[in-house]
């Protein structure tokens, strides 16, 4: 017995004393869980087709954001029958704002896949999830767990903070992905695995923020290594960045009275399926009268003005330096191939990434 009564400590390793995790993790889930439009009540059983629906919609945008395109998406198509029914371009036209295109692209493959190849049901393990359009290994993981209760953890941003933390994982990110999805899985009870990956979430959106967590809410506080030391906001580690070298290329901003020049992007790759005004290829070793050369072919119409200055974006491996080339085209002119007008009044529901954005402020002086 201890003096005074005082209850003894058990002795802490650096990965503390795990087997309570899951259950304080669950009963912190069970007070505190965000009311979220796909989240099944407690008790009641997740429906596959919401749960699926909004964790495609959840993958590159936030919570807050895509509340409103479930309530519409689910209030128009209740189920995946009512989707896969529907026209790719009416599933597009609901998703306009949300970015991102080939999600929706996907989304209504997806919804024909399941009714064609899987009768309407949706394949309750991670590797049928796997072979459906728009489903990779986070997404699969997370329908999983949540709709069909498999022990698997489903690893976003916010659990990487969280499980980062919780062990004082010093390897940098992304190296110490395979470790933390590891360290994740030791947080999974015996069920419940879709409520402990959206406590999780929850705990990483809501207290381990990355910064100025509010440790002192946290279920998890008494065993967290950082919080210990007293460094989790140096949590998770990051590999310095290198960024690629300065790219260089040319876009067309081609007006024609009220409307605007734009095509889609290839789906795969850099901004895969956004829209973007027509313009030439982004190279290091960019030679500026090949960039102009790339012009759309509206030759004999357009009278090219070079805008002063030039447009740079910073995207995650380069930074990039866009010059402006300008026209105005007569009314009746044909959109060259792969191409088409939109109203400029409009563009607000166009998916333009940020760095057209400002290539079309700078091009038409707005
Ligand atoms: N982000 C991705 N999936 C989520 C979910 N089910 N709940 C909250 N945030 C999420």
């Amino acid at each position: 017995m201890s003096p005074a009564g005082a209850t003894k400590r058990k002795p802490r390793t650096e990965i503390g004393d795990t087997a309570g995790r899951p259950a304080l993790l669950l009963a912190w889930y069970d007070r505190h869980r965000r009311r979220l439009p796909w989240r099944a009540l407690s008790g009641t059983r997740p429906d596959p087709y919401r749960v699926w629906l909004s964790e495609v919609m959840l993958q590159q945008t936030t919570v807050k954001a895509v509340g409103p395109y479930f309530e519409k998406f689910t209030a128009r198509w209740p189920d995946v029958t009512s989707l896969a029914q529907a026209s790719l371009d009416d599933v597009l036209r609901l998703w306009a704002g949300l970015g991102y295109y080939s999600r929706a692209r996907n989304l209504h493959a997806c919804a024909g896949a399941v009714m064609r190849e899987h009768g309407g049901v949706f394949p309750d393990t991670e590797e049928g999830l796997l072979t459906l359009p728009g489903i990779g290994p986070y997404t699969a993981a997370a329908i999983a767990a949540i709709a069909f209760d498999r022990r698997t953890m489903p690893v976003d941003g916010n659990i990487e903070r969280v499980v980062s933390r919780l062990f004082a994982v010093e390897k940098p990110l992304p190296q110490a992905k395979p470790l933390i999805r590891e360290l994740a899985t030791t947080l999974l009870g015996d069920s419940r695995a879709g409520d402990s990956a959206q406590a999780l979430m929850d705990l990483g959106a809501s207290i381990c923020t990355p910064k100025k967590p509010a440790c002192a809410l946290c279920p998890l506080m008494e065993d967290c290594a950082a919080r210990r030391r007293g460094t989790q906001e140096s949590f998770p580690r990051k590999a310095a960045k290198k960024t690629g070298a300065l790219r260089r290329g040319a876009a067309f901003v081609v007006s024609r009275g009220e409307e605007l020049l734009v095509r889609t992007r290839p789906t795969k790759g850099l901004l895969g399926g956004m829209t973007e005004v027509p313009g030439s290829d982004w190279r290091a070793d960019q030679d500026d009268k090949a960039a102009r050369d790339q012009a759309p072919a509206l030759k004999g119409v357009a009278r090219w003005h070079r805008k002063a200055g030039v447009v740079t974006h910073v995207f995650t491996h380069f930074p990039l330096a866009l010059v402006v080339y300008t026209a105005d085209v007569p009314s009746g002119t044909h959109a060259p191939a792969g191409m088409r007008w939109v109203p400029i009044a409009t563009l607000a529901d166009e998916a333009f990434p940020n760095v057209m954005r400002k290539v079309i402020a700078h091009g038409l002086g707005i």
